[in-house]
């Protein structure tokens, strides 16, 4: 690896940019190799910068063709350019007009950062810093100008021309071109300027908004596939109702369009008024896509378009603030995500990614906190602690507050920063303005690294009837920083349901543990309680306290907040596996006998509620996954003896549960609808229907691989076909190899449900998975240039196939280094994102982590390494 230090930009050494630049104009005339860019900037020195600096403007791989100021030639000794920074010595002290004309290959763009084509559709991609890519520019989110772009390209090439903002004008540019000019009246960054040239389909509609402004909302898709973009078109007139109703705002602009495309490094991106997504999250067809998916797109149509107010028209600063957009911007679409569909089972979704992927990063070393304080690579910091956590803190916020305040707080956030570029300082501002409380040790949240660590301790006096708890909060490796503010939800349970008891210091159900220890005391408990603590994970945080299964059982059997009763049930079953894991006793020597009395409590629960809330259900049924288990224990971690632990137990709750899951599955098959709803309750079922099935099939192979090939056969649907398929997945033999074959060639041209086979087949927890998946490296639809196929195969590889991924003898890992180095060549992004599967290697046990350590050399001892790579490898390795 290159040995020298990498270049980091530090939080405090921001300082105002020295010009401002009022408006760009700005003209595209597309070629598929040669692109020109004329640009033409409106500067005037920034009062608040430094006076007689020079101008420097950003480019990244640039050639400059041309330039002028105020109309007339530079002289060369007066500027100098390469291809990463334009200078202008001395520019006028005055306001100045810079035109600076720029080409690019869009073609050769195959780091899907700039300008580039998808599929041949001309696209751009300029968050975080992609326009400097384009042209020369001060490429910084504090600098918000009015664009106006006019794009022209040939006729037949690219018929659909669009742009930020509203359109303006459209002709004929000379034989068989065209134009287009948009305006966009709201000053932005340049991380929001795009533009779209293609031949795309088109749906649309009108909406109007609560302050009676006509939109014309739309979605562009490939060719053929207008058919697949309806979910996604009303899924944004959702989101635009919900964000007036909720938090009081309203579009801004005549149109709204989303483009999909199908080469995206990210999911999704909020340009002003025209957003370009990832095509994953935008086609939808009953036969191409799952229940999972539709929540999917839901979910990122609303989540782009909440960026319009929370990130276009309250931008941050810079960089660092980056959670101010994204953590608001997930709040809001985890709100609006519940209030669509149903409120406990989506948080308790939440939460699992958050403890999935925030909690192990947090813990390993690609830690840093949701508002870092130095960065090499911005590109790196879109994680799961920026996005995952920094929604959280916002949740907190307003579980602190209140929702009345939270609201009021936000109105004045927006109200106050509206067309700025804003700081964490400046939102929690406008909660403190409104509330008149002091937040600066919330704000401890935005700073510090690590889960904290709560340790609960309870005691019932039965003749002073009362019930006390004792808290203590710590930060794993920083145990003398001051302490968090940590909101606790909490209740408490007796055999017959929650217990009224009063607690002066619990308000509104939260008691807020602000000191390293606090104890509260409950008074008028008779009967000794169960405490129901964090309910709805009201913060991020792990929780210790001794609870007995009795206990929990208590809590799945009679809390009245569904998140910490399927916690209960998590709680008992991340016991009974690690209990086996460690053991690491043979099948059968296994009697389940420990697990007798967790069985007959899902019984119980699934005959009193499995068909009135069949989502939820569904849940409760799930296990801890391995990746949790190995989390959970955190050193030395065998995956191999986690997945046989995990496969015991189901195998043991599916044999004790086996005819009521038959039963189930049965009626759920039977209650299926004709006509498919991709509507909550249908897909409830449906995840019951399929939760069932993968019992069966732990209890009794033979009997889960019948059922699974009927409703694989008899599918009318995605999501069961592919949760057959999956069941299928794990059985070796002449079943599982004829359903993938059949499933292949169902969806030979669908890449994005090719996607899902690569994926289910790079799930398989084989030693042969290596192999079948070198060979579908080679498969006709997999293509290492394309980020959807690579995460698809790879991606799933990495991070969700524990026993293959860190094998013992190192292919695991090999494999995908191959990967990272072929693609790290083309796609940096890509390669880094992959890269961060390593993040987790130090809690293997002593083989596998050598095995890592060992790869991770190969693969820093490779020259010409990326800088987004080497600054994920020097930190995994650090
Ligand atoms: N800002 C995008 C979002 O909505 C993510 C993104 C970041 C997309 C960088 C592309 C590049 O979260
Ligand atoms: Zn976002």
């Amino acid at each position: 690896m290159r040995t020298e230090t990498p270049i980091l930009i530090h939080l405090e050494d921001y300082r105002p940019s020295d010009y401002l630049i009022d408006t760009v104009d700005i003209d595209v005339r597309l070629h598929p190799r040669e692109t020109r860019i004329i640009s033409t900037l409106a500067l005037r020195p920034n009062p608040a910068g430094r006076p007689h600096a020079p101008l420097v403007l950003d480019g990244d791989e640039l050639a400059l063709l041309g330039l002028t100021l105020d109309g007339s030639p530079l002289d060369s000794a007066a500027y100098s350019a390469t291809p990463a920074a334009l200078t202008v010595h001395e520019p006028p002290r005055r306001p100045f007009a810079l035109r600076i004309e720029t080409r690019i290959d869009p073609t050769a763009n195959t780091k899907l950062m700039g300008l580039y084509r998808s599929s041949g559709v001309y696209c751009t991609q300029c968050e975080a810093d992609g326009f400097r890519w384009i042209t020369y520019f001060l490429d910084r989110p504090d600098v918000m100008s009015v664009y106006t772009t006019r794009i022209e390209a040939e006729e037949d090439e690219a018929p659909i021309l669009l742009g930020n903002g509203n359109p303006k004008e459209s002709g004929p540019a000379g034989p068989g071109r065209h134009y287009a000019v948009w305006h966009d009246p709201h000053p932005k960054p340049a991380y929001l300027f795009a533009l779209v040239g293609g031949r795309l389909d088109r749906v649309s509609r009108e909406v109007t908004t609560m302050d009676g402004r006509a939109v014309s909302i739309a979605v562009y898709v490939e060719p053929g596939k207008a058919d697949r973009a309806d979910y996604a078109l009303e899924a944004i007139a959702r989101s635009m109702r919900w964000d007036e109703t909720a938090f009081g705002r309203a579009y801004d602009l005549d149109v709204f369009n989303v483009v999909a495309v199908s080469d995206f490094n990210m999911g999704a991106m909020e340009n002003k008024g025209l957003n370009i997504f990832n095509d994953k999250y935008v086609l939808a067809s009953p036969d191409t896509a799952t229940d999972a998916d539709y929540a999917a797109i839901e979910r990122i149509i609303a989540h782009e378009y909440f960026h319009n107010w929370s990130g276009n028209r309250v931008t941050c600063r810079d960089w660092f603030q980056l959670c101010l957009k994204e953590g608001l911007t997930v709040f809001r679409d985890q709100e609006f995500s519940s209030d669509m569909r149903s409120r406990a089972v989506h948080r308790i979704g939440e939460v699992r990614t958050l403890r999935a992927r925030q909690f192990p990063e947090d813990a390993g070393p690609l830690a840093h906190p949701v508002r870092p304080r130095a960065y090499a690579e911005i590109n790196n910091f879109y994680t799961a602690t920026v996005y995952e956590k920094g929604a959280e803190i916002v949740r907190m916020l307003r579980t602190l507050i209140g929702a009345a305040a939270f609201r009021a707080g936000m109105d004045r956030y927006f109200a106050d920063n509206d067309g700025r570029a804003a700081t964490v300082e400046d939102f929690l501002a406008a909660f403190a303005t409104e509330t008149g409380r002091d937040l600066s040790g919330f704000a401890r949240w935005y700073e510090r690294p690590g889960t904290p660590v709560v340790t609960i301790e309870g005691h019932h006096d039965a003749s002073a009837r009362t019930y006390r708890l004792r808290f203590r909060q710590r930060l794993p490796g920083a145990e003398d920083s001051p302490p968090l503010v940590i909101p606790i939800a909490l209740g408490l349970v007796g055999g017959r349901g929650p217990i009224a008891a009063a607690c002066e210091r619990v308000v509104g159900g939260v008691f807020v543990l602000d000191r390293p220890a606090d104890e509260i005391v409950f008074t008028d408990v008779d009967e000794r309680p169960v405490p129901s603590l964090f309910r709805e994970f009201s913060a991020p945080v792990r929780v210790e306290m001794v609870l007995s299964d009795t206990e929990r059982l208590t809590l799945l059997a009679h809390d009245n907040d569904s998140f910490n009763r399927w916690q209960a049930a998590q709680s008992i079953a991340m016991r009974l596996i690690v209990q086996r894991t460690k053991a690491d006793a043979p099948l059968a020597e296994d009697a389940g006998s420990d697990a007798q009395a967790f069985v007959e409590a899902l019984s119980t629960f699934l005959d009193a509620e499995a068909l009135s809330d069949p989502a939820f259900a569904a849940l409760v049924l799930g296990l801890p996954s391995e990746g949790d288990v190995a989390n959970e224990i955190g050193v030395d971690i065998d995956p191999d003896a986690i997945h046989r632990a995990r496969r015991t137990l189901r195998r043991h709750i599916g044999r004790g549960l086996r005819k009521r899951l038959e039963a189930l599955h049965a009626a759920l098959a039977d209650q299926a609808e004709a006509a498919f709803s991709s509507d909550a309750a249908s897909a409830g079922r449906r995840a019951l229907q399929n939760a069932t099935l993968d019992l069966i099939k732990a209890a009794d192979e033979e009997r889960g691989t019948e059922l699974a090939v009927a409703q694989f056969t008899d599918a009318t649907n995605m999501t069961d076909r592919l949760a057959a398929l999956s069941a299928l997945a794990t059985i070796p033999g002449e079943a599982r190899e004829a359903a993938l074959q059949a499933f292949a060639s169902r969806y030979a041209d669908e890449p994005l449900v090719l996607d899902k086979w690569f994926g289910i087949q790079a799930l398989i927890p084989e030693n042969d998975t290596i192999a079948r998946i070198r060979e579908l490296q080679d498969h006709p639809a997999f293509a290492m240039t394309n980020p959807n196929r690579v995460r698809a195969l790879i991606g799933t590889f990495s991070t969700a196939n524990p026993t293959q991924f860190a094998r013992s003898d190192g292919a695991g890992f090999k494999l995908v280094a191959d990967a990272i180095r072929t693609i790290d060549g083309t796609n940096p992004q890509l390669a880094a994102r992959l890269l961060t599967a390593f993040g987790s290697w130090r809690m293997l046990e002593f083989e596998r982590r050598s095995q890592a350590t060992a790869t991770l050399g190969e693969i820093a001892a490779t020259p010409g390494l990326s800088r987004d790579v080497a600054d994920i490898l020097t930190r995994t390795l650090a």
